[in-house]
């Protein structure tokens, strides 16, 4: 188990997952829980840098823990936690604020998107998170960090971070690596589908959850925009019936060359109901493992205190380490 690398990813409870988060991040997540230690945290932390409804933060920390574990990863061969149950991820980000620099956090591109939005009041957390996400990657000595693109500049940051730090102090952290999955399907939106399928989308109709009913999932694909050319072709030019042709071979496992043979000449009604269909029974077995975990709370309540367990005695380890280095003294009481 030690000597196997270690995997750091985290999800914020911010919202609900889709069907792109499923096909490209947890379906890839569950190949690599055999051959790596992966610490998947769930960040509660990193969520309050924007407004969140203390009711709904609650529900969606535990909504998404259930989501993990019914993609199936496996609650045994991972440590699932969440982020504010191992206090050491605020302690060291604090560390590490005080090595960042005013301009790096300036220069994320997140933060000045956020920040646009927001307007006044800004609130310093919403400002420092990268620096929150890079303690989060190194209390573990994390070799690999499984990120979408959007998030690679924090992941650079902490690259920096561990690298300033062992400079300033001694060797202490490993500089982590992005880890970008050899085939990951990028699921594109319903409804704008040159854009990816998004859980922040203000159009509900454009993304597919993983926890809706298979009515709702069946009425937004009927509704998913495509095209005048009235014909089934894997092609750019049609890049609706293109996002539900990936989607349709991938819950089917048969070829795209074989769907679109078989649509010759049908128009697209049918070809809609039947991709419907396929998303319908390639999540069933999901979805029925989703709503059996909620409504088994004291389950998910288990699971995610022996990972924070587990998660603390490997931060834990790590904090003491950067405490001594940077000169405090070490506490008599444990
Ligand atoms: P996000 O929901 O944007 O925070 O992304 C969480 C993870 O899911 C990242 O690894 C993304 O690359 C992946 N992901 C999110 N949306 C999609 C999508 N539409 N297609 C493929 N992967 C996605
Ligand atoms: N910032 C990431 C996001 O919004 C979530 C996150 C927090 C994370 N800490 C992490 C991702 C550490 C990878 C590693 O998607």
């Amino acid at each position: 188990m030690e000597s196997k690398k270690v995997i750091f990813s985290g999800t914020q409870p911010s919202g609900k997952l889709t069907l792109g988060n499923y096909l490209g991040a947890l379906k890839n997540w569950v190949d690599l829980q055999d051959d790596y230690n992966c610490y998947y945290c769930i960040v509660d932390l990193h969520a309050i840098t924007v407004p969140q409804e203390p009711k709904d933060l609650r529900a969606r920390t535990l909504e998404v823990l259930a989501q993990y574990i019914a993609s199936g990863i496996d609650p045994e061969k991972n440590t699932l936690f969440i982020q504010s149950h191992v206090t050491a991820h605020a302690e060291l980000a604090w560390v590490l604020n005080c090595l960042t620099y005013m301009g790096e956090l300036n220069r994320m591109t997140q933060y000045k998107e956020k920040s646009s939005k927001v307007g006044a009041n800004l609130n310093a957390g919403l400002f420092t998170y990268p620096s929150l996400m890079a303690a989060d990657i190194l209390l573990y000595g994390s070799d690999l960090v499984p990120v979408g693109e959007d998030q690679k500049q924090h992941l650079e940051l902490a690259r920096d971070l561990a690298a300033r730090f062992n400079t300033k102090y001694s060797e202490t952290f490993k500089v982590p690596e992005p880890y970008i999955p050899k085939v990951g399907a990028r699921i594109m939106s319903l409804q704008e589908p040159t854009k990816k399928m998004s859980k922040s989308d203000d159009n509900k109709n454009a993304f597919i959850l993983l926890s809706e009913t298979a009515d709702e999932t069946r009425s937004k694909v009927r509704k998913a925009v495509t095209d005048s050319i009235g014909e089934v072709n894997y092609s750019d030019d049609q890049p609706g019936i293109k996002n539900l042709l990936t989607m349709y071979s991938i819950f089917t496992g048969e070829s795209i060359e074989s769907i679109v043979d078989r649509y010759k000449g049908e128009g697209y009604g049918k070809f809609k109901e039947d991709t419907a269909e396929a998303i319908i029974e390639g999540l069933r077995p999901l979805r029925e493992k989703y709503n059996y975990l909620m409504s088994n709370k004291d389950y998910l309540e288990n699971i995610y205190t022996d990972g924070a367990k587990k998660a603390e005695y490997a931060a834990r380890k790590m904090l003491r380490k950067v405490y001594k280095k940077v000169g405090f003294i070490p506490r008599k009481f444990d």
